[in-house]
């Protein structure tokens, strides 16, 4: 359930007419909604009732400094995965001790970063990097608290480029070699190790791959124990999905979820992590775009709007799917038209949507690209020298501009000529 309806005819985000929006911004835009991340976020914070829990938004998804106040006013902990992320959560008031630090190949410069400033714990990757946070925790003379990821060689059944749990994946440490990792762990005095972190891919829409997963991880659990290590936080990961379609094969939803987790893992007495990104921002906002024209073609009419691939590139990068809505809806058992949804860029790829049946649109007219507030505005490049498109928070009946748009000049003046031009 999302904040983006339908009122006589017009698109509302919570109180406020979208179109109010463009007239004020300009389009392309991104626009959220406070009261569907609240409620999004909620839902995962009720899953977990019961068990002693931190709900760490994955960051990566949607990263706006108001985004992020939005969340942790409510509690929520981030799952940062860089040093940039960081430095953001901390802009935005979280304390260190809710941050946890994801991440493949964290440096030396991140992880002095995060000790010096405060952190809840690392999620270790592999053995050279579990050296280097020990190193740098020694330097500093603090104790460092990890986990380690294990990847569960678990098939998460979602896109390719999304799924992190298979042995073939570039995360973690195999789960096979788990026990020797840990006896590792605790022989280096600079780190205390606390717990066991697994993710395994991103928009899951069955349960069964989390519950293998899981079921893995309490093993390992109760192995590690009678190593004679304390294991007293579990965090595992994000990837639930989202329905990206209004139709009947929805995804598992956070109740669901919540009642896996107290299952497979409720015995062993264990604080809870989950880093849900997507199913926290993604049905949290649009990218509204206008029609710049409509072109006929040989079987099929181009419809070219302002947005495009740089501004909203999981189309172009997951053949992802996305609703497209008019931002004024148009008159019931009007006949559908065939279209193909392209930007301005020079790229093929630069395609939103083929051969989509919609309600005839015309040039200047508004759409929406629904379920677009996860890995949309964070994913945008400025590719055909495009600038960023703003980002815009509705709340109830007013809204603000989160992150204005570049103008062309200040886009261009970050580039310097050398001494020699
Ligand atoms: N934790 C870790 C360690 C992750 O790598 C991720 C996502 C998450 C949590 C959050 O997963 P979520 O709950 O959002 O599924 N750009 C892609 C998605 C990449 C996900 C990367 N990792 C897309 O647009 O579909």
């Amino acid at each position: 359930m999302d904040h983006f309806l339908y009122r006589d005819g017009a698109l509302f985000a919570e109180d406020v007419p979208v179109a109010e929006i463009a007239a004020a911004v300009g389009t392309p835009f991104y626009c959220y909604s406070t009261a569907t991340l609240e409620r999004h976020f909620r839902l995962f914070d009720e899953a977990l009732e019961g068990m002693e829990h931190l709900v760490c938004y994955a960051m990566k998804a949607a990263s706006n400094q108001a985004i992020l106040k939005t969340l942790a006013a409510l509690g929520a902990g981030m799952d940062v995965v860089s040093g940039g992320e960081y430095a953001r959560a901390i802009a935005a008031g979280v304390p260190g001790e809710r941050i946890v630090f994801s991440g493949v190949g964290k440096t030396r410069e991140e992880i002095h970063a995060a000790l010096s400033g405060g952190i809840r714990q690392f999620n270790v990757e592999s053995e050279p990097e579990m050296a280097v946070i020990n190193e740098v925790a020694l330097e500093l003379g603090v104790v460092a608290p990890i986990t380690v990821r294990v990847n569960p060689d678990v098939d998460a059944k979602t896109h390719a480029k999304i799924a992190t749990g298979k042995s073939e994946n570039k995360f973690g440490i195999p789960i096979s070699r788990a026990r020797e990792v840990y006896a590792h762990a605790a022989s280096l005095p600079g780190l205390k190790v606390i717990g066991i972190d697994v993710h395994i891919g991103s928009q899951l829409t069955q349960l069964e791959p989390f519950r293998l997963a899981y079921e893995k991880v309490a093993q390992l659990t109760e192995e590690l124990r009678a190593d004679g290590h304390e294991i007293t936080r579990l965090d595992l990961g994000g990837g639930l999905g989202i329905p990206y379609t209004r139709s009947n094969d929805a995804p598992p939803l956070p109740t669901e979820y919540g009642a896996l987790v107290k299952e497979t893992l409720g015995h062993l007495g264990c604080e809870i992590e989950i880093e849900p990104g997507r199913l926290i921002a993604g049905n949290a906002g649009i990218m509204v775009s206008k029609v710049i024209y409509v072109k006929e073609g040989e079987d099929r009419e181009f419809m070219i709007v302002d947005g495009a691939m740089n501004d909203l590139i999981r189309p172009a990068m997951y053949e992802a799917h996305h609703d497209i809505v008019p931002v004024v809806e148009a008159e019931a058992g009007i006949e559908k038209r065939r279209y193909d949804i392209v930007g301005p860029v020079c790229e093929s790829g630069d395609t939103f949507a083929k051969e989509r049946m919609m309600e005839p649109i015309a040039a200047g007219d508004l759409i929406a690209f629904r379920s677009a507030g996860a890995y949309g505005a964070v994913m945008a490049s400025e590719y055909n020298s495009r600038p960023l498109i703003p980002e815009v928070l509705v709340n109830g009946d007013q809204f603000a501009v989160i992150r204005r748009r570049p103008t062309l000049d200040e886009m261009i003046n970050r580039d310097t000529i050398p001494e020699w031009l």
